[in-house]
C-alpha cells in the first residue's frame, strides 16, 4: 500500500466530516465559532482519527459508526493544541502553518475556542449519529475511555507534568510518564476506540492497546526530536522551543542517537503486535513508520 495516499484520503474524509460536525451547532456565537473553526480547520495532520479508523479497519469492522468519533477525538487534539500553544504554556506564535489562535483572536478567546472545541467533542459522542451505530454500552464504554484520557489521568495530567518538569533534569522514567501522558494516551485511546466500535475480541483489543501505547510514546519522542531537527517551513511550528522553554525531553534526556534508537524500537515492537491480524492491519503498520520518519 501507499501510505501517503492512504494518509491524503482518509485525511480528505476526517476534514470533511469535522466541518460537517462542526457546522451542526448552530446556537455557537458567530465569534466563538470562527476561533474554533480556525484551528479545526487550518490543518494538521489528523493522525488520532486516522488511528481511530484504521483500527476499525485492522479488525474488519465498519467505519462509519466510528467516523463521528474519530472527529470528537481531533476536536479534542486541537483543542489541547490552542492550550498548549497560549502565552502561559508554551507561548507559541505558529501552528499548522498559522499564527497561533490567541495571536489571531486574543488569549480570552483562545481559551474559549478550546473549552469550545472540548466541550462539542463529548456533545457530538452523544449524537443521534453516534447513539444510532453503537451499542449503548460498548458507547458509554469508549466516552468513559476518551474522558480518562483527556483529563487529569492522561493528556491534561501530562501538560501539568511537561509544566512542572520546565527548568529541571527529569530522569528517564519520569520523562516516559509524561510522554505518555500527554500523548500517549490520547493516541492509545484512538486506536482502542476504532477497534472496540468495530467489534474487536478482547484480546485484539489488548494487543492494539499495547501497539497504541508504543506509537504514542514514539509519537512525542518524534515530536522531542523534530524539535531539534525538523524545520518550521515542513513542521508548520516553531523549532527549536523546547530549548528556550527548558522543557524535558528526549533528546535532552537521553542524547540525540538514544532518542532516535528508542522510537525506532518502540515502532518495531509495536509492529509485530499487528503480525495475526494479517493484511487488514498494513495500514496500521505503515502509520507505525510513518511516526518516525514523518517532517512534521
Ligand atoms: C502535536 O500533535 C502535539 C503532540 C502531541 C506532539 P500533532 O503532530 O498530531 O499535530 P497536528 O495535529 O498534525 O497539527
Ligand atoms: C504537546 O506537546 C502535547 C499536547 C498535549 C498538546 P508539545 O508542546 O511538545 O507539542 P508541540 O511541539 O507544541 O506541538
Ligand atoms: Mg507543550
Ligand atoms: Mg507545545
Amino acid at each position: 500500500m501507499n501510505i501517503e495516499n492512504y494518509l491524503s484520503e482518509q485525511k480528505l474524509r476526517i476534514d470533511q466530516a469535522l466541518s460537517k460536525y462542526l457546522k451542526a451547532n448552530s446556537d455557537c456565537p458567530p465569534g466563538l465559532y470562527k476561533a474554533m473553526q480556525y484551528s479545526l480547520e487550518a490543518g494538521g495532520k489528523r493522525i488520532r482519527p486516522i488511528l481511530a479508523l484504521a483500527a476499525a479497519q485492522a479488525v474488519g469492522g465498519s467505519l462509519e459508526p466510528v467516523l463521528p468519533v474519530a472527529c470528537a477525538l481531533e476536536m479534542i487534539h486541537t483543542f489541547s493544541l490552542i492550550h498548549d500553544d497560549l502565552p502561559s504554556m508554551d507561548n507559541d506564535d505558529l501552528r499548522r502553518g498559522v499564527p497561533t489562535n490567541h495571536k489571531v483572536f486574543g488569549e480570552a478567546m483562545a481559551v474559549l475556542a478550546g473549552d469550545g472545541l472540548l466541550s462539542e467533542a463529548f456533545h457530538l459522542l452523544c449524537h443521534a449519529d453516534v447513539s444510532r451505530q453503537i451499542p449503548p454500552a460498548t458507547l458509554i464504554d469508549v466516552i468513559r475511555d476518551i474522558a480518562f484520557a483527556t483529563g487529569p489521568g492522561g493528556m491534561v495530567g501530562g501538560q501539568a507534568l511537561d509544566l512542572e518538569a520546565e527548568g529541571k533534569n527529569l530522569n528517564a522514567k519520569d520523562l516516559e510518564t509524561v510522554h505518555r501522558y500527554k500523548t500517549g494516551r490520547l493516541i492509545t485511546i484512538s486506536v482502542t476506540s476504532g477497534a472496540k466500535i468495530a467489534g474487536a475480541s478482547s484480546s485484539q483489543q489488548e494487543l492494539l492497546k499495547v501497539y497504541g501505547e508504543k506509537i504514542g510514546l514514539a509519537f512525542q519522542i518524534a515530536d522531542d526530536i523534530l524539535n531539534v531537527e525538523g524545520t518550521k517551513e515542513a513542521m508548520g511550528k516553531s523549532v527549536g522551543s523546547d530549548q528556550t522553554n527548558q522543557k524535558s525531553t528526549y533528546p535532552k534526556v537521553l542524547g540525540m542517537e538514544a532518542s532516535k534508537k528508542m522510537a525506532k524500537e518502540l515502532i518495531d515492537q509495536a509492529t509485530l503486535l499487528l503480525k495475526d491480524f494479517g493484511a487488514p492491519a498494513d495500514p496500521l503498520c505503515e502509520i507505525a513508520q510513518y511516526i518516525v520518519l514523518r517532517k512534521n
